[in-house]
């Protein structure tokens, strides 16, 4: 619906259905009326909880094109598609207007984690944790996800042996979870064959009730013990751990270390932070995976139709304009990355799983601002490298063994969470055949 004297879009459902939202709607409709550009006047009001939100994002860039205005209950909220304003607001003005997400302080104990804190507090534990993940630094650590990758390999032997159907995501999420918790902490979990670790027990129930966040710390009498003993590979939590060392040695007030909860969120955070994703014979190095073309290009094709993180949010700390628009204070901007991965003006068929639009050739013609699956800017994925590292490992070592095939217990087609993370509702299930 463009234009606000027109009625809100109300979507299928009926009125009744969703009336509360809708009045809660209402009290701020008309802001997008007052922002200056006739293109964000289109006004779309969220309603149904029913709907996969990020679907839904394609539906409004359908009929109202780059950028529109909606609400999410009483919240204005900007969806910007255009690249150049996308390019604004996460890249030149994230310092300046755009640096934090929207926080609801709902995060317990993990406040002070670093996708959540904000301004000068985020500045400093970015600039403390971006060492951690330099390629030097996961090249490092590609001989304990090698150790895992390995464990993963071999857990799935008797399944395929015996014919067994397979959840798919309780094995990656463990491999997953096994090298972060060594990658982080130095700690070999085995969370495939060990789901009863005191960490994993602990850690799972962590994001579904953040109070127990205490229980987890109590893992951490660590420190005491870490900060004597010497840990030659030093971990990320030892990374941490001397950045306070060094802080306190210098006396510096302003580029001060961790705090002990600082690093206990961070530590947890990374812990979860890949779950969501994931992904003949003969040792895989690092190298050759690095220079694998074809397995860059699928796992690229992957996270475009399936990126995890379905939008990207920024809140404006100050009325700014942005490409003619103006974006008021508090206003959340919305980038809308499901949605601008399957524009069929970007992506020709864009249904269709083709690996080759990001081949060597292919890729070049790819604006940056419209593929977006770590997002972008100072604030983008401090995780990315390490994760496609993650990925394309259990891939290589898994693929070398196993096909994967559907069975009757495959749910197909997908049906997808209309709530959290881009992925289905029901876990995958599929079959493993030797190779
Ligand atoms: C396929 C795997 C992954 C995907 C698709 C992914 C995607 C994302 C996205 C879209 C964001 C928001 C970026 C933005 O707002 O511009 C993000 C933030 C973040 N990710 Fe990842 N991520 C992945 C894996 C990881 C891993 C393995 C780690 C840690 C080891 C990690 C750590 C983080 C952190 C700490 C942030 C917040 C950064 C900040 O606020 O400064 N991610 N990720």
């Amino acid at each position: 619906m463009q234009h606000g004297e027109e009625k809100p879009h109300l979507r299928t459902c009926s009125q009744s259905e969703f009336s509360p939202k809708l009045r809660y709607g209402k009290w701020t409709h008309g802001i997008f009326e007052k922002l200056g550009d006739p293109r964000s006047k289109a006004v779309h009001v969220l309603g149904n909880s029913w709907q996969v939100y990020y679907k839904d994002d394609m539906e409004c860039a359908k009929k109202y094109g780059k950028i529109w205005g909606s609400y999410e209950f009483r919240k204005p909220m900007l969806a910007v598609m255009d690249p150049d304003m996308v390019k604004a607001i996460i890249v030149k003005e994230c310092f300046t207007y755009f640096t934090n997400r929207r926080n609801f302080r709902l995060n317990g104990d993990l406040y002070d984690a670093i996708s959540i804190v904000e301004d000068d507090e985020w500045r400093r534990i970015r600039h403390i944790l971006t060492p951690s993940f330099t390629s030097g630094r996961i090249k490092e650590m590609f001989s304990l996800m090698k150790h895992h990758s390995s464990k993963l390999t071999t857990s799935l032997q008797s399944k395929a042996c015996n014919n067994e159907v397979i959840t798919v995501k309780d094995f990656f999420g463990a491999y997953s979870m096994d090298v972060m918790a060594s990658c982080a902490f130095s700690v070999d979990v085995d969370s495939i064959n060990n789901p009863s670790h005191p960490l994993i027990k602990h850690a799972s129930k962590l994001f579904k009730l953040n109070p127990l966040l205490f229980i987890f710390q109590g893992f951490f009498p660590v420190r005491e013990e870490r900060d004597r003993s010497s840990h030659q590979n030093a971990d990320l939590l030892q990374h941490m751990i001397n950045s306070q060392t060094a802080s306190e040695a210098k006396k510096e007030k302003q580029n001060k270390g961790l705090t002990d909860h600082e690093i206990v969120s961070q530590a947890t955070m990374f812990m979860f932070a890949d779950r969501f994703h994931f992904p003949k014979k003969g040792s895989v190095q690092y190298e050759e995976l690095m220079q694998m073309e074809y397995l860059d290009s699928v796992v690229n094709e992957c996270l475009r139709l399936y990126p995890p993180a379905g939008r990207l949010e920024r809140i404006a700390k100050e009325t700014v304009k942005i490409s003619g628009i103006t974006i008021p204070k508090d206003m959340l901007v919305m980038v809308p990355v499901y949605a601008l991965h399957r524009d069929p003006e970007l992506w020709p068929e864009p249904e269709e799983f083709r690996p080759d639009r990001f081949s060597k050739q292919n890729k070049q013609s790819i604006n940056p601002y419209t593929y977006l699956p770590f997002g972008l800017g100072p604030r983008n994925c401090i995780g990315m490298r390490f994760a496609l590292v993650l990925i394309k490992l259990a891939m290589v070592e898994v693929l070398q063994n196993y096909s994967f095939s559907v069975c009757k217990e495959t749910e197909i087609p997908l049906i997808m969470d209309p709530e959290g993370l881009v992925g289905p509702l029901k876990p995958i299930k599929l079959k493993l055949v030797t190779r």
